[in-house]
């Protein structure tokens, strides 16, 4: 059953609406620190006043199984039932983990996404993944489960700073290159020194509605939705060495360059336009910089390809595009054109 999106900006008539529809004998709001101290005392829901409020930490570390337990351990406490309504407000780890904790909980109970980042707006709160981190791996342990609805607001975007937003915009992009040309342009056309939050809304809208469609037509990620991997294998690998240089840098700056050095393989194997190309390294460059690397770090990224969890055979694995639109998955990369792409990568980005 598709899953009820609805996008509005004012989130406490929507929650009031959606939740007065249905009837629950209680609900636990699931916020992070920052969403309990900067979001929950904003938001004035009748529906939500009597509700049980479960605070976990905030950041990717907290999302592990001793969070997850001391999430379902308050759902015990509260008296939570299979009648009862789960509602994660919050980034990714709140929705990926409350998430999971509602569809484990007494074999599953109902659950709300309200994603207050825009990169857990476009990506992890639609679509049914969920889970948490186990033993150094991430997204190990988990389910695919999706909340019965998700409400989207541009409302909480507004005080998120300019790095968050940019790297939610980035799947966006991602997004757009999947569905076509036009929606691909429009994109390019966004102005982030003057941030027209309604613009951002209308974009969002459509670029949600772009991933719902592919989760649609393979929830279990099968086949089409590994389309959704566009610029993730080579910005997977930019996020983990990022993070081993001790300089971790946000997911969507990572899937920007990724998007570049995929797009230059597109363009190697599938014939993707020269022309959209240097557009979008051009409008990566000018919005995330570029992830220094020189070729003393190929080893150690194609090592880190090799091994990610999209890799089926030890092989390195893309989606690739042949135009905007026309994606093709499970493409293996051999070394050596990966090498190729990496070192157009740095030209295109002037590293
Ligand atoms: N984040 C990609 C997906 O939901 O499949």
């Amino acid at each position: 059953m598709a899953q009820n999106i609805v996008f509005s900006n004012d989130i406490e008539g929507t929650l009031d609406n959606v939740l007065a529809a249905k009837s629950f004998n209680c609900i636990a709001v699931i916020v992070d620190d920052n969403t309990a101290r900067l979001v929950l005392p904003t938001l004035h829901s009748s529906a939500l006043e009597k509700a049980h409020v479960i605070t976990i930490g905030a950041g990717d570390v907290n999302k592990n199984l001793d969070t997850l337990a001391s999430v379902w351990t308050s759902l015990e406490q509260m008296g939570a039932t299979r009648s009862s309504l789960v509602v994660n407000l919050g980034g990714g780890v709140v929705t990926d983990l409350g998430g999971f904790a509602a569809a484990t909980y007494k074999r599953g109970i109902p659950f709300i996404n309200c994603p207050t980042t825009l990169l857990t707006a476009v990506d992890a709160a639609v679509g049914g993944k969920t889970g948490i981190n186990f033993n150094g791996l991430k997204n190990e342990v988990g389910c695919f489960q999706e909340a019965i609805d998700v409400i989207i607001s541009t409302r909480f975007f507004t005080t998120l700073p300019e790095r968050e937003l940019k790297s939610g915009y980035a799947e966006m992009l991602k997004h757009g290159m999947l569905s076509g040309h036009d929606d691909y342009e429009r994109l390019l056309q966004f102005d982030f020194t003057a941030v027209d939050y309604d613009r951002l809304l209308d974009l969002l809208k459509t670029s949600v509605l772009i991933k719902e469609k592919i989760v649609r037509a393979d929830p279990h990620e099968h086949g089409l939705r590994r389309a959704l991997n566009l610029g993730h294998t080579v910005g997977h690998a930019f996020e983990s060495l990022a993070l081993r240089r001790g300089k971790p840098v946000p997911h969507g700056y990572a899937v920007a360059w990724g998007l570049v050095a995929e797009m230059v393989l597109s363009h190697m194997q599938l014939g993707f336009a020269a022309s959209d190309l240097h557009q979008l390294a051009r409008f990566v460059s000018d919005n995330y910089g570029a992830f220094y690397i020189t070729c003393d770090d190929y080893d150690e990224l194609l090592d880190l390809m090799h091994h990610d969890k999209k890799s089926q055979h030890g092989e390195i694995n893309c989606s690739l595009l042949s135009a905007c639109g026309d994606v093709k998955v499970g493409n293996t990369i051999a070394d050596d054109d990966m090498k190729v792409a990496l070192d157009i990568y740095r030209d295109l980005l002037g590293i």
